[in-house]
C-alpha cells in the first residue's frame, strides 16, 4: 500500500505506520509504501496523524499507449469493488512523456470502467467530481501503471473538528508533522501562543490523549467499498477508544485576537478537548510568563508570515525574538514560518532548521532552545 504526504514528513509518518504494526515500510518522495491487510486499511486511515491518504493498490501493468491503458482498465474486475449505484472519479498521476495530458488520461480510464459496468450489468455508475463515493488513482511511470483504490477519500487532513478556520490556518496533517518533528512527546506543557484556529493545540491534545487523529471523522472511501467490513471496523474504532491515556501536564494557547479566540474554542468543543487545553487572550509582544507556566515547555507556533496578513515582518520578528528571550528561558521552542525575512530578525541562534513547505510556500520549521544567558549573546 501507499500513503501520501507532504515533502518533509515522509520519515515521521513511516515511523507512524510501523508503530501501527505496518511491515516492510519504506519511505519514498512524499510517500510511504507498506504492507498491511484489510484492517490496517481502516487502522491506518483512523490513526495516522501525518498521511493524506491511504492507496490500495489492485492492479500493475505496462502500456505502450492510450488504448492499451483502455483496454487494460476495462479487464480489472470493477464489478467486485464497488456497486453500480456508488458515483466515483478517477485521479490520473502521469509522469510520462508521451502523455500530454492527464486529465485525457482520465478521461479514458474512466470510459474503462463505465464500459466494463455497462457490458456487464447494462448499467452505469455516475462521475462525480466533488464528493464521490469512490476514489480510484491511475498512476503512471512512464509504462508502469498502478491502479488503486484511494480507501481515504477526502484528504486525512480534514479531520471533522476543524469548523472554525481563521486566515491562514494550518493543514492538519502538516500540524502534527510538525509536532512529531518537534518531538512532542506529551511530557511537559506545551504552549502555541499565536494559535489562531487552534490546530497544534488540538493535534498536541489529540496525540497527548493517544486519541486517532480520525476518530470525529464520518467518512472514509473504504465504507463504500463492496467489501467492506463494518465488523472489523467497529472492533478497531472501539478498541481505539479504549486506548485514550491521561495527560499530567497542560496544553496553553494564546492569541491576540478575542474573535480568533471564540473559533479555537469552538475548534476544541469540537475536538472534546477544550477542558483539557487553556486559552486565553495575549499579546506576544507584551507577553509576561504566567505563575502557572512550568519550566522546560515545548512551544509550537506559525506567527503571520506575510503572505496574506498584514504586518511589519522584521519587527514582529524582532518581537517575536524579544519575548522569548525575556520570557521563555528553559524553553524548546519550534517556530514555523515561510518568511525567510522573518527568520533573520528573530535574533536567536537556531539550533535546527528543517525545510518543510506551506502549501506551494517554501517554508521552514526552526528550533530555538532558549537558556538563561540567551539574552546576553544578542
Ligand atoms: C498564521 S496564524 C496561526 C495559525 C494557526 N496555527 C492555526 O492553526 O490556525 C497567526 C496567528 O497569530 C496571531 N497573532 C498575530 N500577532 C500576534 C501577537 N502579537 N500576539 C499574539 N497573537 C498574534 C493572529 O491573530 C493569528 O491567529
Amino acid at each position: 500500500m501507499m500513503a501520501k504526504t507532504y515533502f518533509g514528513l515522509e520519515g515521521v509518518l513511516a515511523k507512524e505506520l510501523q508503530v501501527l504494526g505496518a511491515r516492510n515500510v519504506k519511505a519514498a518522495n512524499r510517500a510511504v509504501f507498506f504492507e498491511g491487510d484489510l484492517g490496517f486499511v481502516y487502522k491506518a486511515n483512523l490513526w495516522t496523524r501525518t498521511a493524506l491518504r491511504i492507496l490500495v493498490p489492485i492492479a500493475h501493468f505496462k502500456i505502450r499507449n492510450e488504448e492499451e491503458l483502455y483496454r487494460k482498465l476495462k479487464e480489472v474486475a470493477w464489478e467486485d469493488y464497488f456497486e453500480v449505484t456508488k458515483t466515483f472519479v478517477i485521479d490520473a498521476n502521469v509522469f510520462a512523456r508521451q502523455y500530454k495530458n492527464s486529465l485525457f488520461i482520465a478521461q479514458r480510464s474512466k470510459d474503462a470502467v463505465v464500459d466494463r459496468f455497462r457490458e456487464k450489468s447494462g448499467r452505469r455508475p455516475s462521475v462525480h467530481t466533488q464528493n464521490p463515493d469512490i476514489r480510484i488513482n491511475v498512476h503512471i511511470a512512464n509504462e508502469k501503471v498502478t491502479v488503486s483504490l484511494d480507501s481515504s477519500g477526502e484528504s486525512l487532513h480534514k479531520r471533522g473538528y476543524r469548523t472554525e478556520a481563521d486566515r491562514a490556518p494550518i493543514s492538519e496533517v502538516l500540524a502534527a508533522g510538525i509536532l512529531k518533528l518537534s518531538g512532542w512527546d506529551a511530557l511537559r506543557d506545551f504552549v502555541d501562543p499565536m494559535c489562531g484556529s487552534g490546530t497544534f493545540l488540538v493535534e498536541a491534545a489529540l496525540m497527548a490523549h493517544n486519541i486517532p487523529a480520525n476518530i470525529f471523522r464520518k467518512d472514509f472511501a473504504f465504507k463504500n467499498w463492496k467489501g467492506f467490513d463494518q465488523e472489523l471496523f467497529g472492533l478497531l474504532f472501539d478498541k481505539a477508544l479504549e486506548k485514550e491515556k491521561n495527560f499530567h501536564f497542560n496544553i496553553y494557547g494564546f492569541d491576540r485576537s478575542a474573535m480568533v479566540l471564540r473559533k479555537t474554542q469552538k475548534n476544541l468543543r469540537n475536538a472534546l478537548m477544550l477542558e483539557q487545553v487553556q486559552t486565553e487572550q495575549a499579546d506576544f509582544m507584551e507577553f509576561t510568563r504566567p505563575e502557572y507556566f512550568r519550566d522546560h515547555g515545548l512551544v509550537v507556533f506559525n506567527p503571520p508570515y506575510g503572505e496574506k496578513m498584514e504586518a511589519d515582518i522584521p519587527e514582529l520578528y524582532r518581537g517575536i525574538g524579544d519575548t522569548l528571550k525575556r520570557e521563555f528561558a528553559g524553553f524548546e521552542v519550534w517556530l514555523f514560518t515561510s518568511s525567510a525575512e522573518g527568520l533573520k530578525n528573530v535574533g536567536l541562534k537556531p539550533s535546527k532548521k528543517i525545510q518543510l513547505y506551506n502549501g506551494k510556500l517554501e517554508s521552514w520549521l526552526v528550533k530555538y532552545e532558549v537558556y538563561e544567558g540567551s539574552k546576553k549573546h544578542t
